[in-house]
């Protein structure tokens, strides 16, 4: 598939991310349909083209705004899936009817399924069958900033050089500049598991501790995920690129993060529940936990910061302790 073929794209999700991405593709001039999960909010950004959790931008009027899933499925080659990890597997699955093997899903969702274990590509395909083309799309990249026009670069991911290559041209422009990448999977695995490393620095800073901290567990989260990572068969470059150390450090660092964010909350000693109801948004690095805990006992690879993670937000762990805790491990060389 050409790029000149390529008339309109449809993004199914209507959140922060898949709102920044059809204002992205509409400042192109490209034909785009944002299709909501709820009529409501199709309306309420049709009438006020603002979302509410956007609150800098303005949403480009040419934006098809609607909830007709069938409509937006059936319209474009392209199909972007932009709803959180834990939807995504009944979104493809009410998308199945409309769906055809020549259209290409790029997927933006971060997370892997908890039963399964699979990566959001796995998801969609155990769902729409095993050669549908789908094409990761991540790296550091709030919504808040490409929602208006900051200068961004991410990562274009597929095993497919066309898929990758195409989906590269549609979304690049003067302030949004696409990689691509042949490892779709070392991709997510980084995409799914830096949240955790941005609890954790999250943690660090609701503890009071200073950039000492956060250095070394950006460091050693990455080390963790590469471990895991490479158990995988996953390139081990992917972890140093854009999906992996480029999005570890944005989510860590950023007070957009909401990931970061709750972490601080959770190091401030507040609990789970009123943590998430504080955040009232998706915090993907909380429903990775179990996932990145799960393939870590499955490749039996040590990823003591991400334990620690899983220990204060579900188990209660005190924060202190669980540092202490960390500082008590057998002393080893870097490299283990
Ligand atoms: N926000 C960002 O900056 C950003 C950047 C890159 C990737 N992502 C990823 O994109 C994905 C979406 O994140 P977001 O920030 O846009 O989410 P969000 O929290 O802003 O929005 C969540 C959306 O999910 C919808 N929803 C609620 N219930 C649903 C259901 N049952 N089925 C389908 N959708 C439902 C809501 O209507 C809402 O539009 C996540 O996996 C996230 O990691 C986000």
């Amino acid at each position: 598939m050409e790029l000149e073929q390529i008339t309109s794209v449809s993004i199914i999700g209507s959140g922060t991310w898949g709102t920044a991405l059809a204002n992205l593709l509409a400042h192109k001039g490209i034909k785009t349909i944002l299709c909501s999960k709820f009529a409501k909010d199709a309306v309420y950004l049709k009438e006020k083209l603002r979302h509410p959790n956007l609150p800098g931008a303005v949403l480009d009027s040419s934006i098809i705004f609607t909830s007709d899933l069938e409509y937006s499925v059936k319209a474009s080659k392209i199909l972007v899936l932009a709803c959180p990890s834990i939807y995504v597997r009944d979104m493809a699955n009410e998308m199945k009817p409309y769906f055809s093997e020549d259209q290409i899903i790029v997927n933006v969702s971060k997370g892997i399924e908890e039963e399964t274990l699979f990566t959001m590509s796995e998801v969609i395909r155990d769902v729409l069958g095993r050669d549908t083309h789908v094409v990761v799309l991540s790296g550091p990249s709030h919504a808040e900033e490409v929602s208006v026009g900051l200068p961004t670069l991410i990562t274009a991911a597929s095993e497919v050089r066309e898929d990758r290559k195409l989906v590269q041209k549609v979304f690049s422009n003067e302030y949004f500049r696409v990689y691509s990448n042949g490892d779709p999977k070392g991709v997510e695995i980084a995409a799914a598991f830096k949240n955790i490393i941005a609890l954790a620095c999250g943690i660090a800073d609701g503890l009071g501790f200073g950039d000492n901290a956060k250095a070394a567990i950006v460091t050693r989260g990455l080390f963790e995920i590469m471990k895991l990572g490479q158990a995988m068969y996953c390139d081990p470059r992917t972890f140093s690129g854009l999906s992996g150390l480029g999005d570890i450090v944005v989510t860590s660092f950023s007070h957009h993060s909401r990931n970061h964010n709750a972490g601080v909350l959770f190091g401030q000693g507040i609990e789970y529940e009123e943590v998430l109801q504080r955040i009232g948004m998706v915090v993907e690095g909380v429903n990775s936990l179990k996932g990145a805990i799960k393939y870590a006992n499955k490749f039996c690879i040590e990823m003591p910061i991400i334990f620690a993670v899983n220990d204060i937000v579900y188990n209660g762990k005190d924060p202190r302790v669980a540092v202490n805790e960390l500082f008590d491990r057998e002393l080893v060389g870097e490299k283990k």
